[in-house]
């Protein structure tokens, strides 16, 4: 592992400093279902709305999302980019608005535990789309199995989407107290999803800050909220995302008032190693 991480820190040192990099985003959760995908797929055309170039990495294992959210099928994903089979260019699955999806697969799972010979291709390839996007979104998987506690400790910023369930409360809380402990340095911003009103999604907000504030020691930024929205569910079924279908519905309005506040997020300083490689560099650090 110690052969892996300086092979890596040669690669990440030789343009460091390069720029523009890529702002790497992780939506996640502690329970499933709370609506990751739907709200990923949106914010991400609601950003391109905002002249920002997205690429989505479909970063859950269980079944293709991101891509049947499109209503796109996936012909390569990242595996054959390990396998070097295919180059970056070749797997990026071109979506509505310029947005590109690189589907993940079972390759996720080996995208953390890369073998070194492997690694300078993967880093070459993904270190490209520095240059061809602004924003990586990282549709995670729900709780923290399966790489998903590397994939949150190596972005920027972290999205936990939390329903007024009292499960989705408690879960969210218990990866935020894991990633407390292992020394998280990114920031965390909750969205409050399928709320009723305004006042709701405060008062869920408020439950999981109080908690966080006095066990972790910790804060939480509110995001925003999204109401919940039959036209979320029409739109899933149909898989034709809310930001084309209905893109006046309530739902898709807070989405795009989010997507302002992403940008407004970044502008805080960039760290030094930051875009696709220093996201790697602390992927593959944590094994
Ligand atoms: N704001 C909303 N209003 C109404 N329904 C919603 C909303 N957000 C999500 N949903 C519904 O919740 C269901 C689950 O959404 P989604 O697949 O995005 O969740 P997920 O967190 O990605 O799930 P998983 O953990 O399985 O990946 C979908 O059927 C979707 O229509
Ligand atoms: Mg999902």
């Amino acid at each position: 592992m110690h052969d892996q991480a300086s092979a890596l820190r040669g690669l990440v040192a030789k343009d460091i400093n390069r720029s523009p990099k890529i702002r790497v985003l992780a939506v996640t959760s502690g329970k499933g279902g709370v609506g990751k995908t739907s709200f990923t797929v949106n914010l991400a055309l609601a950003l391109a709305e905002l002249e920002q170039r997205v690429v989505i990495l479909d970063g859950d294992l269980g079944l293709a999302n991101v891509d049947i959210a499109f209503g796109l099928s996936a012909k390569y994903t990242i595996e054959h980019l390990i396998s070097g089979e295919r180059t970056i260019e070749e797997i990026l699955l071109p979506a509505p608005r310029g947005i590109e999806i690189i589907p993940g697969g079972s390759g996720v799972q080996r995208l953390a535990n890369l073998e070194r010979d492997k690694l300078t291709n993967v880093i070459v390839n993904l270190g490209r789309l520095d240059k061809r996007a602004d924003l990586l979104i990282i549709d995670t998987g729900a709780g923290l199995g399966n790489n998903v506690l590397n994939f949150l400790k190596a972005a920027d910023d972290i999205i936990m989407v939390i329903t007024p369930e009292p499960t989705s409360l408690t879960d969210a809380y218990g990866v935020l107290k894991t990633l407390k402990q292992e020394g998280s340095e990114a920031s965390i911003h909750a969205v409050i999803n399928r709320v009723q009103t305004e006042s709701d999604a405060l008062a869920t907000f408020k439950r999981i800050e109080i908690v966080v504030q006095k066990f972790l020691d910790s804060s939480l930024n509110y995001l925003g909220w999204v109401y919940d929205d039959p036209f979320m569910g029409r739109s899933v079924m149909q898989q034709e995302p809310l930001g084309i279908k209905f893109p006046e519905s309530a739902a898709y309005r807070c989405i795009q008032w989010i997507a302002g506040k992403v940008i407004g997020i970044s502008l805080h300083p960039p760290r030094k190693a930051g875009g696709v490689r220093g996201f790697l560099s602390k992927l593959l650090r944590s094994f």
